[in-house]
């Protein structure tokens, strides 16, 4: 029997649209050839959700999305709605979203493609053969830590994290670690933080619990610089919530894009698969943005959300035959480009590959 998944779609704002099509596009022709039927539902968020409902979370997304099976997301965000109070800005709504959906739990894997090794800014040799995966804690930290408070001549926000919401965080890391090189990087600022001194002492409360895992710990600062110098020393890297958006950025440039990288977002129940990047107003519409980011997120969302294996892994080829063949959007056409193609083309390529 066919089955039948209920997909979630947030186009959002900027690039999202053009990006999210792609993927849905990549997933049509997939699930066709894979036997199985994804039906679509599109929800609001960001300063889509703003020009149409005043406010960037609308109800309707918070109850829509409990209905699905897993939702794909593009980008939100843009100079159209900088200036709005924070209560009313686009990343408040994705920010809201992810809590709403106890999605505390963010893996950004930072894998290199071997024929985008000369696509980094990074020497080929230091990036070549990287993959990493960063495990970001997602609905807790300082981007949530109450009280924060803006006012005339001072502001401030709190980092936070309790024992459960490390623990949990630290327990994906360890199951994920246990499929693959068994090592992981706790990374905080342990030497100045109260807070990261308490993350650092619960992860190792969880180690225990984990004695195969290799733990060990290091200053983010040191860990910035690290990335940058010998990324291959990193198999599993655990980290909260402001630092993982800091490291996993850092992270995308091995890759040679940010256009390139994918996440998942899980935790409670329904996952949320986007890309890491933003909605780059810049290049809004032009047909030049890189789907890839979210093509892979859908290869994600169909692994982890939907167990089918297969169709991730002929995406996963597809994207890497794509790139052999010399298929390059703009942000890496520079490199052992073949054929620079828009947005569109490169979702149309990847689509055909895959359904093979
Ligand atoms: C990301 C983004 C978001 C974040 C913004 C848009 C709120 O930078 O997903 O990395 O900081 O988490
Ligand atoms: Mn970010």
């Amino acid at each position: 029997m066919t089955k039948s998944y209920k997909i979630g779609i947030i186009k959002g704002d900027g690039i999202g649209p053009e990006i999210v099509d792609e993927a849905i596009k990549v997933l049509d022709a997939v699930s066709v050839a894979q036997g199985c039927n994804l039906k679509y539902t599109e929800m609001l968020l960001g300063g889509a959700a703003i020009d149409e409902t005043g406010i960037p979370l609308p109800d309707e997304t918070i109850q829509g999305v409990n209905k699905c099976d897993a939702v794909l997301f593009g980008a939100i965000g843009g100079p159209k709605w900088d200036n709005l109070e924070r209560h009313l800005r686009p990343e408040t709504g994705l920010l809201g979203l992810r809590k709403a959906m106890g999605t505390f739990a963010n893996l950004r894997p930072a894998t290199v493609y071997d024929e985008l090794v000369n696509a980094s800014t990074l020497k080929p040799g230091v990036v070549e053969g990287v993959d990493l995966m960063v495990v970001r804690e997602l609905t807790g930290g300082i981007y949530f830590g109450q009280p924060r408070e803006l006012h005339e001549e001072k502001a401030f926000n709190t980092m936070i994290y309790t024992r459960e919401e490390v623990r949990r965080i630290a327990e994906v890391a360890f199951e994920i670690a246990m499929k693959r090189q068994k090592r992981i990087c706790s990374v905080d600022k342990a030497n100045v933080l109260e807070v990261s001194q308490f993350w650092r002492e619960t992860v190792e409360e969880v180690a225990k619990e984990y004695p195969e895992v290799e733990l060990t710990h290091m200053y983010v600062d040191n860990a910035a610089m690290q990335l940058i110098r010998e990324p291959k020393q990193f198999d599993v890297i655990l980290t909260g919530n402001i630092f993982g958006d800091i490291l996993s950025d850092a992270a995308s440039m091995l890759s040679g894009s940010i256009g390139l990288l994918p996440s998942a977002s899980t935790g409670r129940g329904v996952g949320l698969f986007e890309p890491i990047h933003g909605s780059a107003p810049d290049i809004a519409g032009q047909g030049i943005a890189n789907p890839l980011a979210t093509i892979s997120s859908a290869s994600m969302m169909l692994r982890h959300a939907l167990g089918e294996s297969k169709a991730a892994d002929k995406i996963d080829d597809a994207i890497k035959k794509a790139l052999k063949e010399g298929y390059r959007t703009g942000d890496i056409a520079d490199y052992d480009a073949k054929e620079v193609v828009t947005c569109s083309e490169m979702g149309d390529i990847i689509a055909e590959y895959a359904s093979k």
